[in-house]
């Protein structure tokens, strides 16, 4: 079993091991790690699974500039231990972070991802909300999701960093 956890700052270490795993050392280099320059994560949203002290599994958000959107997020990076994947890890720590997100009062989410797996909650392709992303993305990796019915009802345009 594991439990969630808000990220705590000696979680560090082994979060970042995680994410070079995950999308390799030269990850910094990916587009969306622009929106994320000289920008704080934002901690309420920050969280880990561990079993015991081992993490298993991070999950971070940042502000993000959603066109239309009072209060945008930057769902990601999210990910899992290989050695602890199909769990239902990731699944937790999104849902889990969703629901802060929204007691939180956010409206809405962008997400980069597979659409087959951010569609078990409730992503939809971008376009649908005339959303684009900063740079060219491989076709169907740009998600979002409206945190309340209609968030995104005025949206449209280049999601951006926030200011
Ligand atoms: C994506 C990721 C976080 C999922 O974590 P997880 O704990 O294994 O996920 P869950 O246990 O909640 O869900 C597992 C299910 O999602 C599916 N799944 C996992 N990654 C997927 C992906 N990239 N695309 C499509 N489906 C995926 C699994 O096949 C499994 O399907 P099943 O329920 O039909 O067996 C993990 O695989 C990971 O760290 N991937 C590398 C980083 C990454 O790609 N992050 C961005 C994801 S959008």
């Amino acid at each position: 079993m594991f439990e969630i956890f808000k990220e705590r700052p000696q979680d560090v270490p082994a979060i970042e091991s995680l994410l070079d795993t995950a999308f390799g050392a030269n990850r910094h280099a990916r587009a969306s790690y622009a929106l994320r320059e000289n920008i704080e994560a934002i901690p309420e949203l920050c969280l880990t699974a561990r079993r015991d002290s081992v993490i298993l599994g991070t999950i971070r958000y940042w502000p993000l500039l959603i066109p239309g959107a009072r209060s945008g997020l930057l769902l990601g990076p999210i990910a899992v231990d290989p050695a602890h994947g199909k769990l239902g890890i990731g699944g937790k720590l999104i849902e889990q972070s969703l629901s802060d997100a929204s007691i939180l009062g956010h409206d809405a989410v962008v997400a980069i991802g597979n659409a087959d797996y951010l569609s078990r909650f409730g992503f939809c392709p971008a376009g649908q909300f005339g959303l684009t992303f900063t740079t060219p993305l491989a076709p169907g990796r740009l998600h979002a999701l409206e945190l309340f019915p209609g968030a995104l009802a005025g949206a449209g345009g280049r999601v951006a960093k926030a200011l």
